[in-house]
């Protein structure tokens, strides 16, 4: 299967089996798309719509090497099931900023069935932006069920759910700076939530 040849560093090689994305080609990747961003919306009124909690480093990484003037707010989302099952959509957080008339971006972790992203796009299209365009660190083409089409990607990845860099097991792995595989085989975390999937 499909890796990046980087070593799993010591520390995590009991949970996690390969390295998919080490930080180096995220934090490469990450600024050829701020590039991107920089030069479609000189010029125009950005307003940054961030997915919770998923987006958490790639957003803080994305925003720092934009120099365009810009408003960050964010949309909490929640498919309760837990784990790597998705289950039923669930809005945690509304936008607080009005977004009518204005240019808006919305960011995610990892664009998978399509139904988060719909879900929003749909909310959003309602508040009348002038413009709505989707950027997503990850995307797994395989799994697309929704209509949805992300404007800026990150990296296109197999269908293996993946930990890290803002991505989580169970609320774990958020912290790791590199985008990873889990081992199936992985041994039980202090609370035992780390044993099965
Ligand atoms: P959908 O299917 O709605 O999925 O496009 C988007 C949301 O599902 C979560 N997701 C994952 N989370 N590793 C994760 O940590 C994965 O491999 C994965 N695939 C989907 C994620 O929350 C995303 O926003």
């Amino acid at each position: 299967e499909s890796g990046s040849g980087v070593r799993v560093p010591r520390v995590w090689r009991a949970e996690v089996e390969r390295v998919l994305i080490p930080a180096d080609g995220l934090a490469r990747r990450v600024r050829a798309l701020a590039r991107q961003i920089q030069r479609d919306y000189e010029g125009r009124d950005l307003v940054m719509v961030a997915l919770l909690n998923g987006t958490l480093v790639f957003l803080a990484d994305l925003i720092r090497n934009l120099t365009l003037p810009l408003r960050l707010d964010f949309i909490g989302v929640s498919s309760y099931g837990g784990g790597t099952r998705p289950g039923r959509l669930t809005f945690t957080k509304e936008l607080g900023l009005d977004v009518r008339g204005r240019d808006v971006l919305v960011v995610d972790d990892i664009l998978d069935t399509g139904r988060t992203l719909r879900r929003v796009l749909e909310r959003l299209e309602r508040l009348g932006p002038r413009s709505l365009r989707v950027c997503v660190l990850l995307e797994k083409k395989a799994r697309r069920q929704e209509p949805v089409r992300a404007d800026y990607v990150g990296f296109e990845i197999p269908d293996v759910f993946v930990v890290g860099y803002g991505l989580d097991y169970a609320e774990r792995y958020r912290h790791l700076p590199f985008v990873g595989v889990l081992r199936s085989d992985r041994p039980a975390g202090p609370e035992g939530t780390g044993a099965t999937s």
